[in-house]
């Protein structure tokens, strides 16, 4: 081996030895009877596969306050001061704004990113810059780029072809983003369109589905039935569906049989939904996060994602995937102990499933060597403290390494 990792522990409270060699997990076992070129003691700490951020929008990352900040804190501002924004963009400047946010994501422990890029200005030049970035870090972290319609695929006579344009460029994923487009038929013949393309161009589907409080706003059954009807079902992500959490139960009961049925997956982003929601009420003030807890109960996959660092929507966010977890832990109530791990997984392996990463992501002998250990000694320790990643093995090197802040009393 070329390096053995000692006295590790996983997730799943599991005690282990890890060997590496040629950039693979070679050996997961207690007490590994091997000799190493390398050996390094956890002392116990978490070992666990990286982390994966699978919602995060690269092409606006890092832009807060241009040209101006978002003073009311809601969603359409934000498009907005994107809308503005975006006449400035140049492909150098979406590419370094996305490769610092890498940075920023990876020495967090962050080796596999799906990024919204947004395809509504008539350049493309943010998933062109995108689909550079992907290419030049493909290396150390794995990005998947999304088109994403931001100003709706109908909502000016060249989004359809720019959608297209972006497929033969190269996007993983088709987006969408129905409840924005100018009528509820629009929207229902968005979803339509996404799964005639995604099937077209063999892509994954990512939707920004009924981000919004409107108890009205039912995109996610179209999302659902098309999933269903086509067979797509794992290769389908409703991201957000803010909406569902504002649905009487009634009819939410409805859907949640049609959801077990399509298999699709759920991503929430806590972190901007209770901050961007909510925002037309008085009180009682809605946290506008969706069912989380209830889509994991009846084992749906939930990943969580960050959404924004710093840009027109959000003008705070680190890129820590700690942060989004107990976010939720904390706005889904999700504070039992099987419910923290729940939210690890969920910024973990659920990601992993969301993004379809199959083969390439765990911690299995035979897989790539990509691992984290972290100054915790469990997901439940990693969550509450908002523990340190100390050791970042990107394909079985170490990429980064961070001290835990030190405390001395005087
Ligand atoms: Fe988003």
């Amino acid at each position: 081996m070329e390096l053995i990792l000692r006295d590790g522990r996983l997730p799943n409270g599991e005690a282990v030895d890890i060997g590496l060699e040629g950039g693979v997990i070679r050996a997961v076992e207690p007490n590994l009877k091997a000799e190493a070129g390398q050996e390094m003691s956890l002392a116990g700490q978490l070992i666990s596969p990286p982390f994966v951020e699978s919602h995060i929008h690269l092409d606006s990352a890092l832009t807060a306050g241009q040209p101006r900040w978002n003073q009311s804190g809601t969603l359409f501002e934000g498009i907005e001061i994107w809308g503005d924004r975006k006449q400035s963009l140049t492909l150098e400047d979406v590419k370094e704004r996305a490769i610092a946010t890498l940075k920023l994501q990876a020495q967090q422990g962050v080796l596999f990113v799906r990024s919204h890029a947004d395809v509504s200005e008539p350049s493309l030049t943010a998933l062109k810059a995108l689909l550079e970035v992907r290419d030049a870090v493909k290396d150390w972290i794995a990005v998947q780029v999304v088109a994403f319609p931001q100003d709706g695929l109908y909502g000016s006579p060249k989004n359809l072809e720019l959608m297209e344009e972006a497929l033969k460029l190269g996007a993983d994923a088709v987006g969408g983003i129905p409840h924005y487009e100018m009528t509820r038929e629009d929207g229902v013949q968005s979803v339509h369109q996404i799964f005639e393309l995604a099937q077209r161009y063999d892509r994954l589907i990512d939707i920004h589905c009924d981000e919004i409080d409107d108890d009205q706003s039912r995109f996610l059954e179209v999302v659902a039935a098309c999933a269903v009807r086509s067979g797509l079902g794992s290769r389908v992500t409703a991201s957000h569906t803010t909406a569902f959490a504002s649905y009487n139960n009634a009819y939410a009961t409805k859907l949640m049989g049609l959801l077990g049925r399509s298999n699709i997956n759920f991503i929430a982003n806590p972190l901007i939904n209770i901050t961007l929601q909510g925002r037309a009420d008085t009180y009682p003030k809605r946290r506008g996060v969706t069912r989380v807890k209830e889509l994991w109960q009846r084992g749906l996959n939930v990943s969580l994602g960050h959404d924004c660092i710093q840009d027109p929507w959000y003008n705070l966010g680190t890129g820590n995937m700690l942060d989004v977890a107990s976010m939720a832990v904390h706005v889904c109530q999700m504070t039992g102990q099987d419910e923290i791990a729940a939210c690890y997984d969920m910024i973990t392996t659920n990601g992993a499933n969301t993004l379809a990463l199959g083969e390439a992501y765990g911690l299995d002998v035979g897989k790539p060597a990509n691992l984290i250990v972290l100054d915790a000694d469990s997901p439940y320790e990693a969550i509450r403290r908002r523990a340190t990643v100390t050791h970042v093995f990107s394909r079985g090197k170490l990429l980064v390494e961070t001290k835990p802040a030190e405390v001395r009393w005087r």
